[in-house]
């Protein structure tokens, strides 16, 4: 391999060791040597959203990112957010709130969901000002604030609607885990 690194990472759960190009991208990585087809590539330009996946709990454009700098790390895609022949709750909003049409976009919008949970769990900086916080103490999010959290996550099916309607579902409900 042109520029050989070695690179050892956890994805989805298990570890992964592979010698890479070390100019590849994560996106490329996952796709063409693990055989995780689930992350897609729209634009290869940070511009779509259709690359998302988690690492270390946080959404990130893998098209952007180099898997050399994914050394030690976590990532889960797609493929790892099902846990024990379980849809994670994210997936079954999405199915139940027809949150897709292509389904193109698909895997991208629900990891950068899913992670979207978590910084609003954390209190992460909010767009907005209107949300409010269930008995448990958990921020609920505004559809305003959901669609201006996923707008990096673009569906050219328009599925819109639906896609904030299935979160606004999946954060009420039991926790969205990450594996
Ligand atoms: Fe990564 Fe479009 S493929 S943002
Ligand atoms: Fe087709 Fe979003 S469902 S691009």
């Amino acid at each position: 391999v042109e520029n050989g690194v070695n690179v050892s990472f956890r994805v989805n759960s298990i570890n992964k060791k592979v010698l890479i190009d070390s100019r590849m991208t994560l996106l490329d990585t996952l796709r063409e040597r693990l055989e995780l087809t689930g992350s897609k590539k729209g634009c290869d330009h940070g511009q779509c959203g259709a690359c998302t996946v988690i690492v270390d709990g946080n959404r990130v454009l893998s098209c952007l990112t180099l898997a050399a700098s994914c050394e030690g790390k976590s990532v889960i895609t797609i493929e790892g957010l099902a846990k024990d022949n379980e849809l994670n709750p994210m997936q079954d909003a999405f199915l139940k709130h027809d949150g897709f049409q292509c389904g193109y976009c698909t895997p991208g919008q629900i990891c950068s969901a899913v992670a979207l949970m978590k910084e609003a769990k954390e209190g992460q900086a909010s767009y907005l000002t209107q949300n409010i916080r269930n008995q448990q103490g958990s921020i609920i999010l505004s559809d305003e604030e959901i669609a201006e959290r996923m707008s990096g996550n673009i569906c050219r099916c328009g599925a819109y609607p639906n896609i904030v309607a299935a979160i606004k579902e999946a954060q009420t409900g039991k926790d969205i885990e990450q594996t």
